[in-house]
């Protein structure tokens, strides 16, 4: 198989983490080569985006300035790490991606089409081949992160930020259904794996 890009997306508390190391597995089971990420984040540079843009005292950032530096993030490791590596034949499994932004900036922080814009700026045009968005109501899902510890500037935005940010992820999966997949968040840990496996495998026989 070669190179692969695939992404997870959802609101907090969705359980990506647990179907990213599930995802890994797949493919490692196979002998593939397959290197997991996150955004913002996966390089140096990234990182230390990612610290400023979660950082709780950081109150006063502007919409438009948050938005940047989501994507500036991206630009980063879109050209040191995920590039090269789909170029080399291996399957990257990354937490959130460009959808995120459209969602939580462009939904959630209202900034509408300027952030799909920027982005395609910022990745050059790479797009996931899939991507699995974990579907969860915001509040059960708030409920749910509350739990994992303390939240961060995004995860501190109140319920109706949050809901904008799921009408947001509902629009990019009826728009793109070939690519988007929606998985429903809220049934077993098992299931919703199966789920996801046949998909999965699915691609594979592309
Ligand atoms: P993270 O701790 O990775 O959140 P989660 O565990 O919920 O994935 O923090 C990433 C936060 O940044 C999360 O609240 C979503 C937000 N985000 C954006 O607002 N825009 C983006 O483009 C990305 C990638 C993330």
């Amino acid at each position: 198989m070669g190179g692969l890009f695939i992404t997870l997306e959802g609101g907090d508390g969705a359980g990506k983490s647990t179907q990213i190391e599930y995802i890994e597995k797949f493919f490692k089971e196979k002998n593939c080569v397959v290197v997991c990420t996150r955004e913002p984040g996966g390089t140096r540079i990234s990182e230390m985006l990612r610290n400023i843009l979660l950082d709780k005292g950081n109150a006063e950032m502007e919409a438009v300035t948050e938005m940047m530096i989501y994507a500036a993030a991206r630009a980063q490791s879109v050209r040191e790490f995920i590039k090269p590596a789909l170029a080399r034949g291996e399957i990257i499994i990354c937490d959130r991606f460009v959808d995120s932004s459209i969602a939580y900036q462009g939904y959630g922080r209202k900034l509408g089409e300027m952030v799909s814009e920027v982005n395609s700026i910022a990745t050059g045009g790479l797009r996931p081949d899939i991507t699995f968005w974990l579907d969860i109501d915001p509040k059960i899902g708030g409920v749910r992160a509350a739990k994992t510890g303390e939240p961060d500037r995004l995860e501190r935005e109140n319920l109706g930020f949050h809901y904008r940010v799921y009408e947001g992820y509902k629009k990019i999966a009826e728009k793109e259904p070939d690519r988007v997949k929606r998985i429903d968040a809220t049934g077993s840990i098992d299931d919703i794996r199966k789920e996801i496996r046949s998909y999965l495998e699915e691609l594979g026989t592309r």
